[in-house]
């Protein structure tokens, strides 16, 4: 990391959420996808995993119980603002290569609490998704408050969106300046579908691992982070250009410092 970068923009912001929008309706809750229905997401057991079978999706505990069934439907437009939720800011890669990404990890510091607390909540991550985008797999540091928890205070824990149902696991407090690595990899392979595991490393209870999954091709970046490294099944590293968007109106842009898939750099500022 370069020091001049971390003082100029310290932090990405994905989703920053002023109070009178907060908790529009008490059946809702906020995730990393934005305001969604409480009955719809569901927490992970410590050790535990998820399987797509068929059209549901097993929550599995430690044992192997398969504790929650649930099944999908499409995302259905929530009634909020759409102010809040979706991206502001991000950087990202679509994988157009027949060898799918094996791995995707991103290394970035927890960054100094929000200067103003006014009940929002701050969701950072590195990210991969279908490139039908209806899944998202995510390590995310979060600051506030939100579906799995926390408050005011960094935590890490990994989220799986599909459809319109959300798997978290707990939160785990982060201190200031603590390094983290959020690490997106392929497990394994099985007929046409992808088994995957994310963690934040060194945090073994954010580990959670998804199979039966559509390969996930679209990686993206919502945060400052450095030491970005992809690489495809085989070893292949891929040539990578990082797209960005950003949000002009609102003075939130993504930088892309040094561009590809070995260390490569972006900061996002607001
Ligand atoms: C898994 O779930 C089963 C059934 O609910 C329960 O009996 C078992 O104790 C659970 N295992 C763990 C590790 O919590
Ligand atoms: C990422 O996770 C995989 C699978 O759990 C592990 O083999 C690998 O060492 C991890 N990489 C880092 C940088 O933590």
């Amino acid at each position: 990391m370069h020091p001049s970068v971390l003082s100029v923009s310290f932090a990405a912001l994905l989703l920053l959420v002023p109070q009178a929008l907060a908790a529009p309706f008490a059946a809702m809750a906020l995730t990393p996808g934005g305001y969604r229905f409480s009955a719809s997401i569901h927490e992970v057991p410590l050790d535990g995993h998820i399987a797509h079978v068929g059209s549901h999706i097993h929550v599995i505990n430690a044992t192997g119980q398969v504790v929650q069934v649930t099944s999908s439907a499409p995302r259905v437009p929530t009634p909020v603002p759409e102010e809040a939720s979706g991206w502001i800011s991000y950087a990202s890669w679509l994988n157009s290569d027949p060898s799918p990404i094996s791995s995707f990890t991103a290394s970035w510091i927890v960054p100094p609490v929000p200067t103003a607390q006014h009940g929002q909540t701050i969701f950072l991550f590195n990210s991969i998704e279908p490139a039908t985008g209806d899944a998202i797999l995510q390590p995310v540091l979060q600051y506030g408050p939100s579906a799995a928890g926390g408050g005011d205070f960094w935590a890490v824990a990994t989220w799986y969106l599909f459809g319109d149902q959300t798997f978290f696991t707990q939160p785990v407090a982060v201190q200031v300046g603590q390094p983290l690595t959020g690490n997106i990899s392929l497990a394994g392979t099985h007929r046409a579908t992808y088994s995957y595991t994310v963690s934040f490393a060194h945090i073994h209870s954010t580990a959670l691992t998804i199979h039966g999954s559509a390969p996930l091709s679209w990686a993206t970046e919502t945060l400052e982070a450095y030491g970005i490294n992809v690489a495809l099944a085989g070893g292949v590293v891929p040539a990578v250009a990082w797209g960005n968007t950003d949000d002009v109106a609102d003075g939130l842009t993504t930088t892309v410092d040094v561009d590809g898939a070995t260390d490569a750099q972006i900061t996002i500022t607001y």
